[in-house]
């Protein structure tokens, strides 16, 4: 038995004339931290997008613990415990914290009149929660998103997906215009997924960070894997040398 909890099969993706993704195969185990790393246009981004529901691949499988998935929307992603964080992450700038950390997946309790309302009460305590366990200082769950630094919008993306317990978290370019504070809180939250038996998956351009964070670098060229190796047993120089 692998202990891959995402195996990609054979992905092909095409836009329109450009081919993206050329027979990718790659295993994402259990309790790993993983770099994705690959000049623009590699396609880095092609395959978590498969990955995570925004696209279908053309051709390929994927599969989740040893089970073949159909991951045809960001939902599907979602209810299988895959969880991506953008660079711009997808959170409603005019919307609460509390909120956001439930967007699709808001607790309801029953009225008096039995029909399902919103638990705002829960959401305000769970969010509260969610936040520290992350270890992210802020000062009221009602606070509104758009008033949060991109570093701190990052740490309620976080919080978000460890909260509902994501198997796999993807992190593309999630400390692009972040300072260099939080970028290093970035980091700190990659390193500390194991620890909760989460799957990383850190796509990044700063090789020096992924070397941080990970314990496997991936670098993909020209829609290809072109390395693959355990952080210990490669180096900055070898990676660049292979794009
Ligand atoms: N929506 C799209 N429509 C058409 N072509 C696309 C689309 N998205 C990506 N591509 C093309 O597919 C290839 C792979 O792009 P992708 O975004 O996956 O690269 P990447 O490795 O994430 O690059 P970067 O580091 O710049 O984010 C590129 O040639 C790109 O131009
Ligand atoms: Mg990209």
């Amino acid at each position: 038995m692998s202990d891959a909890i995402i195996s990609v099969r054979n992905l092909h993706k095409w836009y329109s004339g450009v081919h993206a993704l050329k027979g990718v195969n790659l295993d994402f185990r259990r309790n790993e931290a993983v770099g994705l790393v690959g000049d623009n246009g590699a396609g880095k981004s092609t395959l978590i997008n498969i990955l995570s529901g925004v696209y279908l691949a053309d051709e390929g499988e994927i599969l989740v613990d040893g089970r073949r998935a159909r991951i045809g929307r960001p939902r599907d992603a979602m209810n299988l415990g895959i969880e991506t964080i953008y660079q711009y992450n997808s959170m409603v700038p005019t919307m609460s914290i509390a909120r956001n950390l439930f967007i699709g997946r808001e607790p309801t309790r029953f009225s008096l009149f039995g029909m399902g309302i919103l638990d705002q009460r829960r959401m305000r305590e769970d969010s509260i929660k969610a936040i520290a366990d992350v270890d992210l200082h802020l000062r009221s769950p009602d606070a509104l998103v758009g008033e949060l630094s991109g570093g701190q919008r990052q740490g309620v993306a976080i919080a978000r997906a460890m909260h509902f317990k994501s198997k796999v978290m993807i992190l593309d370019e999630p400390t692009n215009h972040l300072s260099v504070k939080e970028t290093n809180k970035v980091i700190g939250f990659v390193r500390g997924l194991k620890a909760q038996g989460v799957t990383g998956v850190f796509i990044s351009h700063n090789m020096h960070h992924v070397f941080e964070c990970c314990d496997r670098v991936v670098a993909m060229a020209r829609g290809e894997i072109v390395l693959d190796k355990p952080i210990g047993q490669t180096s900055i120089d070898e990676v660049h040398s292979v794009l």
